[in-house]
């Protein structure tokens, strides 16, 4: 692996790494894990977390994982729990026995408190990440949910729940993170999808910026799918959304 070029992280959240490529996780939204093997390798040393979501996850996405991890990489299990309390702890336990880096909850405070609790039981060093609302919501979309408010006030108050649980981090639109950093402090980590590279279709993502504007926004991390998935040079995809990220840290 080459040297991690020298640039300070932002002084300003929780998050040590130098190494822009840390900061960028690919999503593997692809049907065979032949293709994820295939992405991972033509991606290897650029992209920092690799993760692994519903698509992979029922067809052997987590022996991939297992692997991916014993190989030394970073993983992150976008499996976004939400039941009652006990089958999260178990669920947790389990995951942190796998030795996953990251791994999503939706963040509804007795699911997260369940979480924490259960990771502080079994010693687990597995990073626990809220999701807000996800980046495909609108306030329309919401309110066809059930729910009478915004998206941003939501995004807020669950924000302020996952801090009080003890959660690690948080999923959130780039949008959101300059108005969530005062609620979460500095420690928790800010994780951004809805990241679309100048040029790139949105597709179903309704809250966007580029991967420049979100480190720029105080994101800790990006993740990244279908503008790298789906370019026909993915390694040369990976390393201009770097770059971008290295000049943002500038
Ligand atoms: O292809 P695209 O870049 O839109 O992929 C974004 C990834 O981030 C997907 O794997 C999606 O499931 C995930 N995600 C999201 N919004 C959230 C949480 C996760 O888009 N709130």
């Amino acid at each position: 692996m080459p040297p991690a070029p020298n640039h300070a992280a932002k002084s300003s959240t929780g998050f040590q790494s130098n190494d822009p490529r840390d900061r960028l996780i690919l999503a593997l939204d692809v049907p065979t894990i032949a293709e994820a093997e295939t992405i991972v390798a033509e991606t290897k040393n650029v992209v920092g977390v690799y993760k692994i979501g519903h698509q992979l996850a029922f067809i052997g996405g987590l022996h991939l994982a297992e692997r991916l991890l014993d190989a030394g990489q970073k993983v992150f299990l976008d499996l976004k729990l939400l039941d009652i309390d006990n089958t999260i702890a178990h669920g947790v336990e389990s995951v942190s026995k796998i030795g996953a880096t990251y791994l999503t909850i939706h963040a509804y405070p007795k699911a997260m408190r369940a979480a924490v609790a259960a990771k502080q039981a079994c010693g687990g060093s597995t990073s626990l990440l809220g999701v807000t609302v996800l980046t495909s919501m609108d306030d329309a979309d919401l309110a066809e949910a059930g729910y009478a408010g915004r998206v941003r006030d939501l995004v807020a108050m669950r924000a302020g729940q996952a801090r009080s649980s003890g959660m690690d981090g948080l999923i959130c639109s780039p949008e959101e993170v300059a108005n969530l950093r005062p609620i979460v402090g500095p420690d928790v980590l800010l994780i951004t999808p809805g990241i679309r590279p100048a040029g790139s279709a949105a597709g179903d993502q309704k809250r966007v910026m580029t991967p420049a504007d979100a480190i720029r926004a105080g994101s800790d991390l990006i993740v990244v799918g279908r503008p790298i998935l789906a370019n026909p040079d993915r390694r040369a995809a990976a390393t201009a959304i770097v770059a971008e990220i290295e000049a943002a840290l500038r």
